[in-house]
């Protein structure tokens, strides 16, 4: 089959494509004809500096295709299913082993494009704020990197739910989108303090809850954002910078900072998981959360996809098709 790899880490001129050995079928595994890979905010910083599992290696969380091969032990996937499956890497290639546990069948109506797209940021953003964040109705929630794929679903799950959503981007255009999934009021962080600008939206109390995916220095001013008794979640490094932060500070606002890790949750919590994502599959095939998706390209352009989408022009998901 052919693959986008690469030999070690670097900007997206590392990838070369080329043929490489098919994946094999374990016991409990399901091999997947890919029809479309979402580029996921991990597979950009993966490539940059996560860890290489071979060499040459295939990075990538997550696809959508067809079931080719089901493995003995396997009972509830079949051969010609349409699957989205999440994987510690892999996706970017013609072909993917992964675990049948770690794969969701698209309900009808829901193409692979928009399908490949949901289980990592959708789930990683309900997580983010209902399972760790707590969030109720009424309350107010700042979601930084709005614009991003975990930003835009919590943004409209937040809404959803009776939240008042806040955001930030990088630009007033992305602002404006955005406003359409549901964002009540936005922030061009590179024009206005958020900090600031959150108290202010606010009367003065800070937010209830501040999911981050950007780190660094952002997450810094997340614990500021956040009002007296405030939850902050550190979710994602978006901004590639060290988390030097201090957490003295949240302890004068009875503050409280907590990870999250999607991934574990899959694996630990499986029972719990699995039919949350389900139920978003499911609420995106009718339309109830939407997805947007920028541009596809194929599969032998992973590194001008991956350019792409760190030169921030992109709103809404990169997709390869091989
Ligand atoms: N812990 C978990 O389980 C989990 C699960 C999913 C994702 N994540 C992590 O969460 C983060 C976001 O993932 P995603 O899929 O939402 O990513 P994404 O779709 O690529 O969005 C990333 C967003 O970050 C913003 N950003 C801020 N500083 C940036 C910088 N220096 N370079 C590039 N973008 C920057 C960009 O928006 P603006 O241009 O508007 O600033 C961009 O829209 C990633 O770090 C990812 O690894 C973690």
């Amino acid at each position: 089959m052919k693959a986008a790899v690469y030999d070690q880490n670097g900007p997206p001129s590392v990838f070369r494509y080329e043929e490489v050995p098919d994946p094999t079928c374990a016991p409990d595994a399901v091999v997947i004809e890919v029809r479309a890979i979402s580029i996921e905010g991990g597979d950009v910083l993966h490539r940059a500096r996560g860890p290489l599992a071979s060499r040459p290696h295939i990075v990538g969380y997550q696809c959508a295709g067809v079931v080719r091969e089901v493995g003995e032990e396997v009972d509830d996937r079949r051969p010609g299913d349409r699957v989205v499956a999440v994987m510690t890497h892999g996706s970017h290639a013609e072909r993917v082993a992964v675990q049948a546990g770690a794969t969701w069948v698209l309900p009808e109506g829901l193409d692979f494009e928009r399908g490949a797209c949901v289980p990592i940021a959708v789930g990683t953003a309900d997580d983010c704020l209902f399972e760790f964040g707590h969030l109720v109705a009424g309350e107010t929630v700042l979601v930084q990197a709005g614009a991003g794929g975990v930003g835009m679903a919590a943004i409209q799950l937040a809404k959803r739910a009776g939240a008042t959503v806040l955001a930030t981007a990088s630009s007033q255009e992305k602002l404006e989108r955005l406003r359409e999934l549901g964002l009540d009021h936005g922030i061009d962080y590179t024009k206005q303090d958020f900090v600031a600008e959150t108290r202010r939206l606010t009367k003065g109390l800070g937010a209830q809850l501040v999911v981050d995916s950007v780190g660094g220095r952002t997450l810094r001013g997340s614990f500021d954002a956040a009002g007296y008794r405030g939850r902050i979640i550190t979710v994602g490094s978006s901004a590639r910078e060290a988390d030097s932060v201090d957490v003295s500070v949240l302890r004068g606002g009875n503050k409280s900072l907590t990870g999250v890790f999607f991934g574990a949750e899959l694996l630990f919590h499986t029972t719990r998981v699995k039919p949350m994502v389900d139920r978003h599959l499911h609420a995106v095939a009718k339309g109830d959360l939407r997805i947007v998706i920028d541009r596809s390209w194929p599969l032998a352009e992973a590194a001008d996809a991956h350019a792409y989408i760190e030169s921030r022009r992109a709103f809404g998901r990169v997709l390869l098709v091989p």
